[in-house]
């Protein structure tokens, strides 16, 4: 059984918007050092894109948390399924994300990070879904699109696992019982 999968941004159109967010990052980063924080799994694409565009000095460090179950919506429980190795404090924090939806793993990210004592943190991410935003405490620095209340797969994102190799954003349209 295959999914139909519409395009909905280009590989190009990824990449070069990449490319701006990263100079922009490099701007207001200038004179400091970034501690990236990648979550896993969804962040990996992007936070390697955007990690080899940005002109200041940077360390990786990855988490992954868990807020989903198979299927396409949030449960509203986070699980810490692995936590960061480095210490956080003193550092400037910017955490990247595959996707905001409700919003709920991050108001829970952010504040398990806050208490760690680093000198700052930011939020950058691939897709924002402002539509659909629970939690809207939840303040984003850097978002590379926004995009409508749509179930999206691509460049990390997946669809039960599925689909996060493909190198553009598409949306699974339906599936096909034919093949
Ligand atoms: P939130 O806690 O509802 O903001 O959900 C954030 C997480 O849900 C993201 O990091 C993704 O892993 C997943 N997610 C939300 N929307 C989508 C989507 O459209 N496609 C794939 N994963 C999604
Ligand atoms: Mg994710």
């Amino acid at each position: 059984m295959a999914d139909k999968i519409r395009v909905l941004l280009t590989e190009e159109e990824v990449d070069a918007r990449i490319g701006e967010i990263a100079a922009q990052i490099s701007k207001d980063y200038e004179g400091q050092e970034i501690h990236l924080i990648c979550i896993l799994k969804g962040g990996v694409f992007f936070t390697c894109e955007l990690a080899k565009r940005l002109s200041v000095p940077v360390t990786m460090d990855f988490m992954s948390v868990s807020s989903y179950g198979g299927g396409t919506e949030s449960s509203g429980i986070v699980k810490l399924v692995k936590d960061l190795d480095e210490s956080l404090e003193g550092k400037h924090v910017l955490i990247v994300e595959d996707i905001i939806d409700s919003g709920r793993t991050l108001a829970y990210l952010i504040e398990v990070l806050k208490q760690r004592q680093p000198a700052d943190i930011r939020l950058c991410t691939l897709l924002d879904k402002p539509e659909r935003r629970v939690k809207k405490q939840v303040k984003v620095d850097y978002v590379c699109f926004t995009i409508p209340d749509e179930f999206v797969v691509g460049y990390g994102l997946d669809y039960d696992q599925k689909y996060r190799n493909l190198p553009y954003i598409g949306v699974v349209e339906q599936e096909r019982e034919d093949n």
